[in-house]
C-alpha cells in the first residue's frame, strides 16, 4: 500500500524560486527511500512539503489514501504519522532545556506526563544522549542539537519518518548509533526517507533511491538500478559508488 503519494506537485517560494516542479511519485508503507540531489536540488522542499509545512502551489498530496487538505484536522494527523527531522536543528529545537524539547511535542498531543517522562527516557537513550537529558539547549554542540532534534521525532512514535541529512555533523560513534536506530525503525515496519550526499550509505542502506536536479525529481527505482546508471549519475552530479567499501559497521 502506498503511504505517500505526491501527484504532479509544484511549489514555488514567496521570493519567486520554484523549489518543485512536476513532482509524482508513491512510497510504499515500510520502504527505505534515499534522497539525493546537489545542493539546492529541492531535497529540503520535498521534505517540507512531505511534512505539510509547505503547501503545493499545484498537484495533489495524498497520504494513506487520503487527500491532504491543509485543514487543522488533516495536519493534526499527519504530524502524528509523519516525523520530519529538519536539516538545521536551530529551527526545530523549540525549548531551551532537553527534555522539555522531546516533551513539547508528546505534550501537544495530550499524553500523560508519566507516559511523556517515560518516552524522554526511552528516546534519549536509543540516540544515545541520555547524559544530556538536564542540559540547557544552548549549551550543546550542533551535533547535539540534531540528536535532541532525533529523539524529540522518534518520541513522537510516527509511522513515516524523515531525516534531513542526518548523518551532517554527527561523529563517528553517534552515526553508528543513528545506522542502528535506522534499522530499528525500518524492522519495526515504519517508512524511512533519507535525505543524503551520502552514495555508500544509500547503496547500501535504501531500498529506493529519488534523484532530485534543479526542482525536479530525474531518477526514481531500486538503488541498484539506479546505481548503475553510471551516466545518468554523473549528470545529476552523484557520486558512483565504490565496491567493497562498507560505511554499515553497526553491531
Ligand atoms: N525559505 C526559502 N525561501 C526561498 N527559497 C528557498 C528557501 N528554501 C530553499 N529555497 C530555494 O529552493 C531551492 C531548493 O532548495 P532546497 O533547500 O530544497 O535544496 P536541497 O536539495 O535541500 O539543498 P541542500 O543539499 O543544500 O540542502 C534552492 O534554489 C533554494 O535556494
Ligand atoms: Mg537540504
Amino acid at each position: 500500500m502506498s503511504v505517500i503519494q505526491l501527484c504532479n506537485i509544484a511549489y514555488t517560494y514567496p521570493s519567486g524560486i520554484t523549489a518543485l516542479k512536476a513532482i509524482s511519485l508513491s512510497i510504499k508503507q515500510g520502504e527505505k527511500v534515499v534522497l539525493m540531489g546537489s545542493n539546492g536540488s529541492g531535497k529540503s522542499s520535498l521534505c517540507l512539503l512531505l511534512a505539510g509545512v509547505i503547501k503545493p502551489d499545484e498537484g495533489d498530496y495524498l497520504i494513506k489514501g487520503q487527500r491532504f487538505r491543509y485543514c487543522r484536522k488533516h495536519r493534526q494527523q499527519l504530524c502524528r504519522s509523519i516525523g520530519y527531522v529538519f536539516q538545521d536543528p536551530d529551527v526545530q529545537v523549540v525549548a531551551t532545556h532537553v527534555d522539555e524539547d522531546v516533551a513539547f511535542g508528546l505534550r501537544n498531543i495530550g499524553l500523560k506526563e508519566e507516559e511523556v517522562q517515560q518516552r524522554i527516557t526511552e528516546y534519549l537513550e536509543l540516540t544515545g544522549i541520555s547524559e544530556l537529558r538536564k542540559k540547557a539547549v544552548h549549551t550543546l554542540s550542533y551535533g547535539q542539537k540534531k540528536q535532541v532534534a532525533l529523539a524529540g521525532v522518534l518520541a513522537m512514535e510516527p509511522e513515516i519518518v524523515m531525516l534531513d541529512e542526518p548523518f551532517a555533523w554527527l561523529d563517528y560513534r553517534q552515526s553508528q548509533r543513528l545506522l542502528a536506530v535506522l534499522s530499528q525503525l525500518s524492522e519495526s515496519g515504519k517508512t524511512v526517507i533519507v535525505s543524503t550526499h551520502d552514495s555508500q550509505f544509500a547503496h547500501e542502506w535504501a531500498d529506493r533511491a529519488l534523484i532530485m536536479q534543479n526542482g525536479q525529481l530525474k531518477a526514481d527505482g531500486s538503488v541498484r538500478e539506479v546505481f548503475a546508471r553510471e551516466q545518468l549519475l554523473e549528470e545529476l552530479d552523484i557520486a558512483p559508488v565504490k565496491q567493497n567499501m562498507s560505511c554499515l559497521h553497526h553491531s
